[in-house]
């Protein structure tokens, strides 16, 4: 097992990486603060690791609840976060209590905004059981919901006590979560590290054919890149935004085509593309560094293909990102492969971008 701190002084919290790690009581020990624990799970993930979780948590005194939601990215809403409040409150939870967010990045996005509003604020865990939450989403505190008018639009910082991430979980991922998951490991390349991207470029297949030891290199090397970039800028006041790379035209694409169509991570993978195009168009990235970023984006089965919309449908969807000021957008680019800047970009460098990626047509 390896362990990564995110160092945020007292709220220092670990990441546990390794396999077999849901039935170790002592990696949650330390983190119970109470005498009881509410699983919030899915009906999916409930089905293959809830019984463990909730075994191991009881071998330690606690009694444990369960909170059971639809699966699925249309039903991260309001409606849903209301299923959480009412079983915490039906259940007698109280300010001690700990809340066990076990699966995805929408589980743990809820259950992460659940404990940052439930009584002002508990403890949670996040024990993420897909390669995006392991890499990404379980890690640095962002929790919160969707509304249909935006991506993530409501939501809170809130950091875990602990991330427990069990590779295991990993083996029954479906193949386009696996894929959506090594979109952001990518990203986490793309942004800082170059040495990942070469890395990730010559273990293209044991990452698809779900090689354990190699899920370990990516998730602990996103896991430590993510922490540094958090433990610098928690709040998301300068360098937190490079994490978005992709996400500005991802967002657009993932709300703009119903939520549940693409997956988070393929949105972000062709949005990638498109972001890598802006950066040639602004005179960074070469055409080559272009076509070797989306080989990989492809490598990894991931989808370069924007639907086809018009300018209009695109700058209203993208005009709802979170990254905007005052009516400008902020996009994250590449100067150069490994490293990223936030900057705001002429109109028209938009246009030639979405029409050179087939996004809009003339
Ligand atoms: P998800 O949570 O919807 O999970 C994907 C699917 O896999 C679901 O159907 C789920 O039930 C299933 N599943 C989960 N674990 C499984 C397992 N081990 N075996 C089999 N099936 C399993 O999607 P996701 O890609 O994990 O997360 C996407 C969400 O994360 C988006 O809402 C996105 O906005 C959010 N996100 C948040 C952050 C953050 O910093 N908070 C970062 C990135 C993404
Ligand atoms: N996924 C972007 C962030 O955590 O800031």
């Amino acid at each position: 097992m390896k362990t990564i701190h995110v160092d945020l002084g007292s709220r220092t919290y670990p990441i546990y990486v390794g396999a077999n790690l849901l039935t170790q009581g002592p990696l949650y020990q330390p983190h119970l603060i109470g005498k009881n624990c509410f699983i919030v799970t899915n009906s999916t993930i409930e089905k293959l690791y809830a019984e463990q979780v909730h075994q191991t948590l009881e071998s330690l005194g606690q009694k444990v609840f369960r909170i059971i939601l639809p699966d699925g990215e249309n039903f991260k809403t309001w409606q849903t976060l209301q299923l959480i409040f009412d079983g915490l409150l039906e259940f007698g939870a109280d300010r001690k209590t700990t809340i066990i967010a076990l699966g995805g990045g929408v589980i743990g996005d809820m259950a992460g905004f659940a404990a940052a509003s439930f009584m002002r604020g508990i403890h949670f865990i996040q024990i993420p059981t897909t390669l995006l939450a392991q890499v990404d989403s379980s890690v640095g505190g962002k929790t919160g919901i969707n509304h249909p008018l935006g991506k993530n639009m409501i939501g809170a910082f809130h950091q875990p006590v602990a991330v427990i991430a069990d590779l295991n979980t990993l083996t029954t991922l479906p193949p386009r979560e696996l894929a959506a998951g090594l979109a952001e490991v990518l990203k986490h390349g793309a942004i800082a590290d170059l040495d990942l991207l070469s890395w990730i470029e010559k273990n293209t297949d044991l990452l698809n054919a779900y090689d354990l030891n190699a899920l370990e290199h990516v998730v602990v090397r996103s896991c430590e890149i993510k922490s540094a970039v958090v433990a610098a800028d928690e709040k998301e006041s300068g360098i937190r935004a490079h994490l978005n790379f992709g996400h500005t035209f991802g967002h657009a694409i993932e709300s703009g085509m119903g939520y549940g169509s693409w997956l988070h991570g393929e949105a972000v993978g062709c949005g990638m593309y498109l972001a890598a195009e802006l950066s040639h168009q602004l005179g960074y990235l070469t055409q080559a560094e272009v076509s070797h970023l989306t080989n990989l984006i492809k490598a990894l089965h991931l989808p370069t293909q924007p639907p086809l919309w018009t300018l209009d449908q695109y700058i209203d969807l993208m005009s709802h990102d979170k990254k905007s000021h005052a009516g400008k957008i902020n996009y994250v680019v590449l100067k150069q492969l490994g490293q990223a800047d936030t900057q705001q970009v002429p109109p028209d460098m938009i246009e030639s971008t979405l029409l050179a990626t087939g996004a809009i047509k003339k």
